[in-house]
């Protein structure tokens, strides 16, 4: 089984976790828009979606999904989206798509986040396979990449994207998270820096891998 075959898994499972006339959330990525068309399915059943990304938005609607903005909701019941990393504890890395900003947003509304991801992306610790996302204001981006390397990362400048906020993307690298919520705060806390991709402090409260097996449930 490939891996997009793995993710269709992971996104189908998820449905389970959707309940009739609720307004879910939903991130952005390959395995969500495999999510986003398993919802459409059952359209009629929900009253709408809050989209972490603007592509997320444009899919949703083509499937006849009402799409309110986070400031029309109080609370969400569920936020379902994918992640780059996650440990066995549920904390991720997430942003390779650039939408992280708008994802902690979305998800910090939710009382629950359940992560839909394919068995290739479990780690033991973040940062062993993918570069840590930050999203950064563009005046900033020299400075804020100085502080990452004084943390101990290589910072590379994403070339040619602008996330949906108009800022830019720095991209980790050779980065091991070995304390994800202090690192979260750490970097957060650097001048000119609108978020980072490591998702402590919300992490994943389930976690759905597709495996060639089927779906495997981690609550
Ligand atoms: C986007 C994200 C995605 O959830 C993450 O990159 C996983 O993407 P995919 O499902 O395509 O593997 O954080 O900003």
């Amino acid at each position: 089984m490939d891996q997009l075959e793995m993710k269709k898994v992971a996104a189908k499972a998820a449905l389970q976790y959707v309940k009739p006339d609720t307004i879910v959330g939903v991130g952005s990525g390959s395995t969500v828009n495999c999510f986003i068309e398993a919802l459409g399915k059952i359209a009629d059943q929900i009253k709408g979606a809050v989209a972490a990304s603007k592509h997320s938005e444009a899919l949703l609607r083509e499937q006849g999904i009402e799409v309110f903005s986070a400031n029309e909701v109080s609370s969400l019941d569920v936020y379902i989206d994918g992640a780059d990393e996650i440990t066995p504890q549920g904390y991720m890395i997430k942003g390779g798509g650039a939408a992280l900003t708008r994802e902690k947003i979305v998800s910090s509304l939710a009382k629950k986040f359940i992560c839909i991801v394919d068995e290739r992306k479990q780690v033991e610790v973040l940062g062993s396979t993918f570069a840590l996302p930050v999203e950064v204001i563009p005046m900033a981006r020299s400075y804020v990449a100085r502080q990452l390397v004084s943390l101990g990362g290589n910072p590379e400048y994403r070339e040619n994207v602008i996330t949906d906020n108009g800022n830019v993307i720095l991209d980790v690298y050779n980065f091991k998270i070995l304390e994800p919520l202090k690192m979260e705060q750490t970097i957060n806390n650097i001048a000119g820096v609108v978020t980072n991709g490591i998702f402590a402090q919300r992490y994943a409260n389930v976690t759905i891998v597709g495996t060639p097996n089927g779906a495997k449930i981690i609550e």
